[in-house]
């Protein structure tokens, strides 16, 4: 690769997915909910059936990590239950193929879903909720201990707190509950830290276990910088969801119950009259690109931004870093390469000047079940054809872009053609 930035030889260069969103055949809140596009996620991806092919697709991509979620509604029927037995033998056969494919799982514990009695007990605003999970993690990490090492307690707390009990996205759908926001951010970080214990007891042969959650990261401004209200909406908006957050979990001495601080970036949101420019928040793309908002399918797009985010939280919390999540999609894979090359740019840049970033995990590995908007937004590495029964995989140029990553360990760098936002 003529002019290529070089990455680190113990880098991480990985993958992810969540449970809901690609294996299918799953019982949690979400089975009977029905996505924007009249989709589900009862079948997803099979990933449930096909976890298999899809190692073999990963060994093909020559990632050699993988962030994966492990679905508690499989494994406990009820609080303080044993777990199952087959569905346990399951994940740790998948673990056994990624280990023989030369492949690090990070293990996500909580993404999004719950098992249906959590649910029903009042989800994660029952303070109860906290030690039925911590129980859950401890029996799971007794079994997976000598099989993972890497271990991400909550993905994205913020969002699935907005989105459940803020702007109604998520089930159980309810609008500006601010005292539920708050509590579940409470009990989760409470989980978290109790968690630390469990998984630093449990260890890992004679490894120290690594432990942290995926804070998603988005910038917040005002599209037109005299509007005050819209800057007031922006402040307000990175104070509950960045600000509150970070302090909720590693604020004071809770910063010891982490090893590391994942990140999962996509990009920043711009108010315009109380309304968020993204078309994640239902603003129409035509009318964003006429306004010269360069945007995937759901945000802003604002590479700058990882690098400055990196910074920031090298300097805040002096944590090794991984970026957990980033991705685009867009049915133009040219933008989609350019949209990743520029982060690359970003992140090797934030690399170079001292910030300790350990691995990078593309965000998807599979075309998936996009939560509110079901299958209509592809960020697979993977395409899927959700139209063709046998949910047949196919490598998209995306995707072969981040094998020749993977493989040099090396990117090219970044022409900056690549319009970036005016903030
Ligand atoms: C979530 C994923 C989601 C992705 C793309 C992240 O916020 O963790 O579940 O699919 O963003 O929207």
């Amino acid at each position: 690769m003529a002019g290529a930035w070089k990455f680190p030889e113990r880098f991480l260069w990985g993958t992810a997915t969540s449970p809901t969103q690609v294996e299918g055949h799953v019982a949690n809140e979400w089975t009977d909910y029905i996505a924007s596009d009249g989709g589900h996620c009862r079948v997803a991806c099979n990933h449930y059936h096909r976890y298999e092919e899809d190692v073999d697709w990963m060994a093909q991509l020559g990632v050699n990590a993988y962030r994966m979620g492990i679905e508690w509604s499989r494994l406990q029927s009820a609080p303080f239950a044993p777990l199952n037995e087959r569905e346990l033998e399951r994940y740790i056969h998948l673990l056994d193929c990624l280990k023989a494919s030369g492949i690090t799982p990070m293990v996500v514990l909580h993404h999004f879903s719950n098992p249906l009695w959590i649910t029903s007990a009042g989800g994660w605003l029952n303070p109860a909720t906290v030690p039925a999970f911590v129980d859950y993690v401890a029996k799971l990490v007794s079994a997976l201990k000598e099989r993972v090492w890497l271990w991400n307690t909550f993905n994205e707390p913020d969002t699935y707190a907005s989105l459940t009990y803020l702007l109604g996205g998520f089930p159980p759908f309810h609008k500006w509950r601010l005292l539920s926001y708050r509590n579940t951010i409470k009990h989760m970080a409470e989980a978290h830290v109790r968690v630390n214990e469990v998984i630093r007891r449990a260890g890992n042969g004679g490894r120290m276990p690594e432990i942290g959650i995926a804070k998603n990261w988005t910038f917040f401004g005002a599209f037109q910088k005299h509007a005050l209200w819209d800057r007031l909406v922006a402040g307000i908006s990175h104070h509950a969801f960045n600000h509150f957050v970070l302090d909720a979990f590693l604020g004071g001495q809770r910063r010891a119950a982490s090893t590391f601080l994942g990140v999962n970036y996509y990009g920043l949101a711009r108010f315009k009259n109380f309304e968020p420019m993204v078309p994640a928040g239902g603003a129409c793309p035509k009318q964003l690109a006429q306004l010269g908002v360069v945007c995937d399918d759901m945000f802003e797009r604002h590479p700058g931004g990882l690098g400055t985010i990196l910074r920031n939280f090298h300097r805040r919390y002096g944590l090794p870093l991984y970026v957990t999540e980033h991705g685009a999609a867009s049915s133009d894979e040219d933008f989609r390469i350019r949209d990743l090359t520029r982060h690359l740019d970003e992140l090797h840049g934030a690399l170079n000047s001292g910030v300790d970033v350990r691995g990078f995990f593309y965000w998807s590995l599979l075309d998936n079940f996009e939560w509110q908007f079901g299958y209509s937004k592809k960020f697979g590495l993977l395409a899927v054809d959700f139209s063709n029964e046998k949910l047949p995989r196919q490598m998209t140029r995306v995707g072969e872009f981040y094998r020749g990553v993977c493989r040099t360990r090396k990117t090219p760098v970044a022409v900056q053609d690549f319009p970036v936002a005016a903030r």
